[in-house]
């Protein structure tokens, strides 16, 4: 059975990830596609309902992002916002007008009465951030929503089967945006909240006792929480079929590879230890460039992939941790977007091998990917660990990659980590990490003169690693956190904290 499915059309918006996340907090399955899909590929899709998501252009530039008019025919419920409201209205031969002043802040409107504002009363608060607006409204339509200055914030054709807001019931901004959002899924679309973590557990208990029919899965962990919870889920479908390998790759924090292995033994699963330190070592030797570094961390994971799967016999597929938001980022729905970062488990080469690629958390966010190790009875202190990038510290150790280095990095970030923990802090901090700079400076310890490294200390706040803000971590952990590494380590003489937001910065330096 197809899971009943709400399709977010992308039209270039800055929030269409959101929307889709908003939904699937109501239990029903959400994705993005790209706006230029056919009714066709809708049905096939299981589609229940479609959301246009906002867009940067007007419906009048030259080369602006419009659906089929086709969809507009399919009897399936559709819901536009801002520009996705726009894009309906100009291909029902309504009018947009472009307005001179971009209307942007909150904004109080009246409701009528109508499911898609069940329970809502009769006034809200919403949050507008649109140029132009609907002049007239496309025959058959009703405004259901307004200011006076704004006439028409929400409409709806006379059947009810398809809506427009001028306003973003996805952001926060909006506060009972997403009883708006529950109202068109439930109400209008008539889904069933049927995608939730047990749900999905089943589905994929079922499907991989299916493929290992072909044979056993190679399945590499790092310790961080997607590569952990995905052995455990796989685990349930395979049993002794799943083949859990990790690979020490001589990039791990400060006795991270003896702690992982460990927990994951006393969590139950079978793991083997593969060190593979000094081959990763010997690959990045004389390699400075960040996407060189990554893309000979990605080769050598594939090799060393191959080596254990000629070691073992029956081997078939290679399970991966990727992510839904590393797929929409590196362009897996429309191929378009522009690649910043190779990751580890996306370089081309992983799909040439001869291990067939099994990746349950293609569709998944990392939010929902807690939720699911939270079903499977993962402990906390393994769903909630700060994440860790596939390359990393080599691309945290800007420069040459040595042993020496390495180390170095490693005694920084274990007390950065320390003192972030002590201050109860790791857990409501994204990430925070130590980087070691290809750089020297000058400096007085006692009485002698020094010139060592440098380290950075970045901390973020973030939601899901897309957007992120530096943390605002109070001056004395900072302190302590600075004064600790100088006088702790020899070999770093200065600390120095990076304040840059993504965008226009990244989380990782490199
Ligand atoms: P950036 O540096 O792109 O990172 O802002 C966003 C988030 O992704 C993590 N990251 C990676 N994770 N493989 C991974 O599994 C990678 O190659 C990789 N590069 C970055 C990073 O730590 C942050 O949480």
């Amino acid at each position: 059975m197809k899971r009943e499915t709400i399709l977010v059309l992308d039209f270039g918006g800055q929030y269409t990830q959101l929307i889709a996340r908003r939904i699937r907090e109501l239990n029903v399955y959400s994705e993005i596609v790209d706006h230029s899909i056919t009714p066709k590929e809708i049905l096939a899709r299981n589609a229940k309902g479609i959301i246009f998501s906002g867009g940067p252009h007007s419906v009048y530039d030259k080369g602006a992002f419009l659906s089929d008019p086709a969809l507009l025919d399919i009897q399936v419920p559709i819901l536009g916002i801002c520009y996705g409201m726009q894009v309906i209205t100009h291909q029902l031969a309504g009018e947009v007008l472009g307005a001179e002043r971009r209307e942007y802040g909150p904004a109080t409107i009246e409701l009528e009465k109508d499911p898609l504002f069940r329970d809502l009363g009769s006034q809200m608060d919403v949050w507008m951030n649109h140029a132009d607006r609907i002049e007239k409204l496309p025959s058959g339509f009703r405004s259901i929503a307004g200011t006076s200055n704004s006439p028409i914030a929400a409409m709806r054709n006379k059947s009810g089967s398809i809506y427009g807001l001028q306003f973003h019931p996805e952001v926060v901004h909006t506060p009972r945006g997403k009883e708006i959002l529950r109202n068109f899924v439930f109400e209008v679309c008539g889904c069933t909240a049927d995608w939730t973590p047990a749900s999905f557990i089943e589905e994929t208990e079922v499907m991989i006792r299916e493929k290992v029919k072909k044979g056993k899965i190679l399945c590499a962990l790092s310790g961080g929480v997607d590569s952990t919870v995905m052995a455990f889920l796989l685990k349930r479908g395979a049993g002794e079929a799943l083949a859990p390998v990790f690979i020490d790759n001589g990039l791990l924090r400060w006795n991270e590879g003896e702690q992982v292995y460990n927990r994951l033994r006393a969590a139950g699963l079978d793991v083997r230890y593969y060190d593979a330190s000094d081959f990763f070592l010997s690959k990045l030797e004389g390699v400075e460039n960040p996407e060189e570094k990554r893309k000979a961390i990605g080769r050598a994971f594939v090799e060393i992939f191959e080596r254990i799967a000629s070691e073992t016999p029956g081997l078939h597929y290679l399970a991966q941790g990727t992510l839904y938001p590393d797929v929409i980022e590196s362009g897996g729905y429309r191929g378009t977007a522009q690649v910043i970062k190779t990751h580890h488990n996306l370089i081309d080469m992983i799909r040439t091998m001869k291990l067939e690629l099994i990746e349950p958390f293609r569709e998944i966010f990392k939010d929902e990917v807690r939720r699911i190790g939270a079903e499977l009875g993962i402990t906390q202190e393994i769903l909630h660990r700060q994440p860790f990038p596939g390359p990393g510290l080599a691309v945290r150790c800007l420069g040459p990659v040595t042993k020496e280095r390495l180390d170095l990095l490693r005694k920084a970030d274990a007390v950065v980590k320390e003192e972030i923990v002590t201050a109860g802090l790791y857990r409501k901090i994204w990430q925070s990490f130590a980087v070691l700079l290809p750089i020297r400076s000058v400096g007085i310890m006692g009485d002698n003169r020094t010139y060592s490294n440098v380290v950075a200390l970045r901390a973020v706040n973030s939601q899901d690693g897309m957007t992120a803000d530096w943390a605002r971590i109070p001056y004395d952990v900072l302190a302590s956190i600075s004064s600790r590494i100088v006088n702790e380590i020899p070999g770093i003489n200065r600390v120095v904290y990076d304040i840059t937001s993504k965008p226009p910065g990244t989380i990782e330096w490199e």
